[in-house]
């Protein structure tokens, strides 16, 4: 992908935790490749932990190039990489700094991009601040998640930069957009005949969508007890990936296209009626327990975790479309932390045939299945019937393996990277629209209303382990269960 695109990237939060682990390796991995980034393209870091650009860039030598190439780091590309960043020292509170902004960029090249990886306190400040300087006109704006706590926070942010930003010089980031997989996952429906024909209800009885952790809060144990898997993982990642599997094809894969066919499936979730949640939703949170041979502890003891905390680390759904595609298959999803493996993945079960002449062997065997693996390496595994050799007609279930590194060796790009490059050349299809957003918080609102009121406390679950029983139990009401294979 060769680019003149020039571009002036401000780096809000230049010294935080995503800027280091995320960002700036994605934007040096951009770099090192060639001809993805202008080579007139500036990074301009936004902190105030730092004096001057020299002593950012000690911090960028000392904590980034750690996380940087898995492979060892290509010391003429870095020493180039750092040429493209300057520094401007801000006091975020402090808007009259803005000015200093304005100045440092002003005779900068190229489409300006805003890359707000703040606190979300900070979005609606940081926007008035640079409208006040006016660095908001035909400015690219990135918001990374989460924005808002609920439907009416995040309305308010939304409402407050939408008065400042258009819509579509907005890009709200979901990582999980930007894997590979997911971008497969399109591939393989939208340019295959094989599969779509069969991707409705006549033919598949259920689909599993897991996105599991063996990590638990980490150093975010502030965070996340205020946050819960619910909005951390469900309201995003999860719902994205539901609605890329559950979509009708687009007419194209233009920006609006794709958001527009996700948006009608998150409209049609059918809404969670609270006298119901104990069928269809099941929260947990993670005990004291080993994983892979170390012990970790319970959540409730984590750094910045209050004791009596009662925030669910996990969270398993039943989810129904109300369309004419998939009325009447269950959709399960899950996603939590400390779990027995860290795997994401999307399960597709297919109904048995409809008439078996082949004996009771091939009930036995099973049905169909297609497992779409994300993570940690991406591979999709079709379950097939086959005859088991020697006499007799005895069926086994066997599979078809599709690795992608085998055939792709080269040319694999990280999320961020990918998204960053679309944020600088002005592309929207991978970034959430405000739409989509809020559709997603009315679906997940009843259910956090409900746990809410309620005030019952998650089910406890051993770290190292798949989560509570009641999660398996919920499958088993519909006579399924979770794939739960080895890596
Ligand atoms: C983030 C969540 O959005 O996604 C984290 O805030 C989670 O809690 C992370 O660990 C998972 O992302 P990935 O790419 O490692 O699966």
């Amino acid at each position: 992908m060769q680019t003149d695109s020039s571009f002036t990237f401000v780096l809000f939060g230049g010294t935080g935790d995503l800027s280091m682990r995320k960002i700036l390796p994605a934007l040096f991995e951009a770099h090192r490749a060639g001809g993805m980034l202008a080579d007139s393209g500036k990074i301009v870091a936004v902190a105030r932990h730092a004096a001057d650009r020299s002593e950012y860039l000690q911090w960028v030598n000392e904590h980034v190039k750690p996380h940087v190439s898995k492979n060892g780091v290509d010391e003429a590309a870095w020493a180039s990489f750092l040429k493209r960043i300057e520094f401007v020292k801000i006091d975020l509170g402090n808007p009259d700094d803005f000015a200093l902004l304005r100045d440092a960029i002003q005779d900068l090249p190229g489409i300006r991009v805003f890359y707000l990886a703040t606190g979300p306190s900070l979005f609606v400040p940081i926007c008035h601040a640079l409208a006040s300087v006016g660095l908001n006109a035909n400015a690219r704006i990135v918001l990374e998640k989460p924005l808002g706590y609920d439907l009416k926070s995040s309305n308010a942010i939304n409402d407050a930069v939408g008065e400042i930003f258009a819509e579509e010089q907005i890009y709200r980031i979901d990582h999980y957009l930007g894997k590979e997989p997911v971008q497969n996952l399109l591939a393989l429906r939208f340019g295959n005949a094989l599969f779509e024909p069969l991707w409705r209800r006549e033919w598949v009885e259920s689909i599993q969508i897991t996105i599991a952790e063996e990590l638990g809060v980490e150093a975010r144990g502030d965070f996340y007890d205020n946050t819960g898997a619910l909005r951390d993982m469900v309201q995003n990642h999860l719902l994205q990936l539901l609605s890329i599997v559950a979509m009708e094809p687009p007419h194209s894969m233009d920006s609006d296209s794709v958001r527009d066919e996700k948006l009608r499936v998150l409209r049609a979730l059918k809404p969670v009626d609270p006298r119901d949640i104990g069928k269809v939703a099941v929260r947990g949170q993670y005990h004291s327990g080993v994983i892979r041979g170390t012990s970790v502890p319970a959540y409730a003891t984590e750094p910045g975790v209050r004791p009596d905390s009662t925030t669910e680390t996990f969270v398993a759904l039943k989810v129904e479309i109300e369309n004419w595609r998939w009325a009447g298959v269950p959709f399960f999803l899950r996603t939590g932390k400390r779990l027995a493996d860290r795997v994401a993945e999307i399960v597709v079960n297919f109904r048995a045939v409809p008439h078996s002449a082949l004996g009771a062997s091939a009930l036995r065997a099973g049905a169909n299945r297609l497992v779409i693996r994300l993570q940690p390496n991406e591979t999709i595994r079709l379950y097939c019937l086959a005859k088991q050799p020697g006499e007799g007609m005895n069926l086994a279930s066997v599979h078809l393996d599709l690795a992608f590194d085998q055939f792709f060796r080269e040319g694999q790009m990280e999320a961020y990277q990918r998204l960053l490059l679309d944020v600088i050349n002005g592309r929207l299809a991978l970034f959430v629209r405000r739409d989509e957003q809020e559709a997603a918080w009315r679906w997940v609102e009843p259910i956090l209303n409900e746990w809410k009121a309620s005030n019952k406390p998650p089910k406890p679950y051993a770290s190292g382990t798949w989560g509570p029983a009641a999660s398996s139990a919920m499958l088993a009401q519909h006579g399924t269960c979770w794939l739960e294979e080895e890596n």
